[in-house]
């Protein structure tokens, strides 16, 4: 299974102090080199990390592949007819949100979804829904003209117990063997972290798991004794 590591969270360690470290090209290179398979980022409406700046420096420099989260609307698709990241994926966008909560309801963007995406296919970007482990919104993404379908894992990632989380876990199970049945590519994400991840070895039909928040965070942790002792040495 592939590894996609997403990099908002770089971004708002940088915009912490309005400055220019952490940059999250650096740290794209550095997942780059270490095997990340891609690198994700979800530039939103209102721009709370990764900036349109970041978004074109990200893609003059990194040679695996761009993911580029993004809501439905005319302006981003814009941004990223121009940018041409490998992928992109449509989520849902709410302004007050932490992160993206919940799947992309897309019933509710049937109606106009598959002229929205047209243009990328077009354009030889390949379009991915970020859905609820759900068979009608497989199918809709499908017939949509979407290539594949990331499956959140976001409510898998919430449970406490065990008996909720083996139920939760058998939704994604089966949602991606019906996925990769009808012809769709897989891949999943949200929530993913060190402790949670082990069982997803188990369901061949994803490629890729698309994590952020628990890598940057395990970085902050296992890289910050080597920045203690560096200063030490500065400052003798
Ligand atoms: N996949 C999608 C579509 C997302 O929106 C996010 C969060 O930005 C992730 C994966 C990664 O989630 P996390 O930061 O919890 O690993």
């Amino acid at each position: 299974m592939r590894l996609a590591v997403n990099i908002d969270h770089i971004a708002t360690l940088r915009n912490a102090r309005g400055e220019g470290v952490p940059d999250p090209v650096e740290a794209a290179l550095l997942a780059e080199k270490n095997g990340a398979a891609g690198i994700v980022c979800h530039l939103r409406e209102d721009r709370r990390h990764i900036k349109d700046e970041d978004l074109r420096n990200l893609r003059a420099s990194i040679t695996t592949k761009l993911d580029l989260e993004m809501a439905m609307t005319p302006e981003m698709q814009m941004i990223a007819l121009r940018t041409k990241p490998e992928l992109i994926t449509l989520v849902p966008e709410k302004r007050e949100e932490l992160t993206t909560e919940g799947g992309f309801n897309i019933t509710a963007h049937f109606g106009s979804l598959a002229e929205f995406i047209k243009p990328f296919k077009r354009s030889g970007i390949e379009v991915s829904m970020f859905i609820e482990p759900d068979k009608h919104a497989i199918d809709l993404s499908l017939e949509a003209g979407a290539d594949l379908v990331e499956l959140h894992t976001g409510k898998y990632a919430l449970q406490t117990d065990s008996v909720n989380g083996d139920r939760e876990f058998r939704r994604i199970r089966e949602a991606a063997s019906y996925a990769k049945s009808i012809g769709l590519k897989v891949v999943a994400g949200h929530g993913l972290n060190y402790g949670n991840i082990a069982p997803f070895r188990e369901i061949p039909e994803i490629e890729e798991v698309s994590i952020g928040h628990a890598i940057i965070a395990r970085a902050v942790m296992t890289g910050l004794g080597e920045a203690v002792r560096e200063m030490l040495g500065l400052i003798g």
